[in-house]
């Protein structure tokens, strides 16, 4: 390896898809890796490979052959991750993977393994924790403008399916769980320090796949906290991406430019809560507000270094950084989906199987 060396490491990629492209673009505008191949099962995308100007290597264990190579990225399907890692953490490459890690924990364990034994680093591509609506969430209530906040909700709902083929598989480790909810949980578990209590997963089939095409989870935690965790591919109205309900105000942001409102309620004698007609009955319980009886404010727009991630595998790499993506973190993540998954099959509320985590 030659990560101590003035040239930027050099990385090639298994799996030239989408993600893959996506990180080659970002990269070369970035300039602080050279990414200089790829091997992908798919002519067609071996043939996309060298148009980008890559090598496109015959086979995966001849990309992993070559010693100029530092540092190896996974973008193939989910079932693949585990076995390319271990294979590259072997040829004594450092490994980007994409997320979800693996399929299991157990898999993460035995990369882990694969990778401290041969002294290379194995990180994720958790990019979404630098999304700026999960930081401008993390600012609202951590500014305590909210109060005490008693619920999250963090939805993320399409109208557009499954897309692709292996997303649809579950030996290739399809389903919304491990494509989104993966980010979503993760976000979760990143910001909240709080200990899990109680967790209850539905998995949704609406289009009749054999993997889930959505999900709703909901995890409780100590102090009172409650998170709302739903991904659905098949809503055709726009939900608000996160919803955070505190004792002194709500925050809505509705997508990801970031557009909602912070509406607090303005406490007074001169604010009058009349009850309305409402449907067949009447409530002043569930009045809406006067105009005068509430204000808003708008919602933070934090300003974010989208190449944290790359940045620091580079500095990680030649020893100037610690990872920032600790592999217990990932481990934790993998660990709340297997127990989603377990919640769901039941059909039941998990509590103890949360003391593991
Ligand atoms: N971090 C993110 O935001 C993000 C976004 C999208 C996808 N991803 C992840 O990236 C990975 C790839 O997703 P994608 O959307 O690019 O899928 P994709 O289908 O576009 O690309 C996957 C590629 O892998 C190739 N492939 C399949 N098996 C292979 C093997 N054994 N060896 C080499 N190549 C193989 C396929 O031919 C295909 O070209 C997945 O793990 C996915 O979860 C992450």
């Amino acid at each position: 390896m030659n990560t101590c060396s003035a040239h930027p490491p050099k990385i090639a990629i298994l799996g030239y898809g989408g993600m893959a492209k996506y990180h080659v673009d970002r990269l070369r505008k970035l300039g602080i890796m050279e990414v200089t191949g790829s091997f992908d099962t798919d002519p067609a995308r071996q043939d996309a490979a060298r148009a980008d100007g890559l090598i496109a290597y015959p086979s995966a264990e001849t990309l992993l052959a070559d010693k100029t190579i530092d540092a190896v990225l996974i973008a193939t399907p989910n079932d693949w991750h585990c076995p390319y890692a271990i294979a590259a953490a072997n040829a004594g490459k450092h490994i980007i993977c994409e997320k979800p890690v693996a399929m299991s924990v157990d898999e993460l364990d035995k990369m882990e393994a694969a990778a401290v034994k041969n002294g290379v680093l194995l990180t994720v591509h958790q990019n979404r924790r630098w999304d700026g609506d999960y930081i401008a969430v993390r600012e609202i209530i951590d500014s305590g403008i909210l109060g005490k906040v008693f619920r999250i909700d963090s939805f993320v709902c399409g109208a557009n399916g499954i897309p692709g083929g292996w997303r649809k598989l579950p030996k290739a480790g399809g389903g919304m769980m491990l494509d989104w909810g993966v980010h979503m949980l993760d976000q979760i578990f990143d910001y909240i320090k709080d200990k899990p209590t109680s967790l209850y997963c539905r998995y949704s089939h609406a289009l009749g796949f054999d993997v889930d095409d959505g999900f709703n989870a909901h995890i409780g935690f100590e102090n009172d906290l409650e998170v709302n965790v739903r991904v659905d591919t098949n809503t055709f109205t726009d939900i608000p991406r996160w919803i955070i309900y505190g004792r002194d105000g709500t925050a809505v942001i509705e997508d990801w430019a970031l557009n909602g409102k912070i509406t607090l309620p303005v406490y007074g004698t001169e604010v009058e809560i009349v009850g309305i007609e409402a449907g067949n009955g009447f409530t002043k319980t569930m009045a809406y507000r006067p105009h005068e009886s509430v204000t808003e404010r708008e919602i933070p727009k934090p300003v974010v270094d989208y190449d944290t991630f790359y940045k620091n595998f580079v500095a990680t790499i030649t020893g100037k950084e610690k990872s920032c993506i600790s592999i217990d973190s990932v481990r934790k993540v993998m660990r709340v989906m297997e127990l989603c998954t377990l919640s769901d099959k039941k059909n039941t509320v998990l509590k103890k199987e949360l003391l593991q985590l």
